[in-house]
């Protein structure tokens, strides 16, 4: 365990559900994001996961599709809005997400941290430590969820715990 991320130890296993829907829907579903990303609005009973339901009980779950085009960098930031994240990467060609200790975009003596996102993986994540984006491969498609209550990334790790996820 760490500060900027956390493994759940089950598997996501409704992938092929999602990318299916997303691959339904037409292109106008995305939403262009002002920050270099697209969104678009996914079901939330296309997920079926136990873990899914186990968190959503106890921090109700918002998921969205992400797309970050091809060979773009999404720069040093925290998230503005949310003080966690649950991620699961679902196409990727090549990219690396990054993590620093820097105390803020400008700090230039940071050491870095890489979530290397495995497949299938959930990831909790710590948007409130700067992190960053680097797609060179072609659009990359990320399952993201938001907390509708915004909790700490420790509030929420600390229940997976103790649940065993
Ligand atoms: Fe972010």
């Amino acid at each position: 365990m760490h500060s900027f991320f956390y493994k759940l130890n089950q598997p996501f296993t409704s992938a092929p559900r999602v990318l299916e829907y997303m691959a339904a829907r037409p292109t106008s579903d995305w939403t262009a994001r002002g920050y270099g990303f697209d969104m678009m609005d996914i079901p939330r009973a296309i997920i079926t996961d136990s873990f899914y339901s186990a968190i959503h009980s106890k921090f109700p779950l918002i998921p969205h599709l992400f797309r970050v085009k091809a060979r773009f960098f999404y720069k040093w930031h925290v998230d503005a809005k949310r003080l966690a994240a649950l991620n699961i990467l679902l196409i990727n060609e090549h990219s690396h997400t990054v993590f620093s200790d820097c105390a803020d975009q400008h700090d230039n003596k940071c050491n870095l941290t890489e979530l290397v996102y495995e497949k299938d993986g959930v990831y909790l994540l710590n948007t409130q430590q700067q992190h960053a984006v680097m797609n060179l491969g072609s659009d990359r498609i990320l399952l993201g969820m938001s907390f509708a209550t915004n909790p700490t990334y420790a509030d929420v790790m600390s229940y997976c715990a103790a649940l065993g996820l």
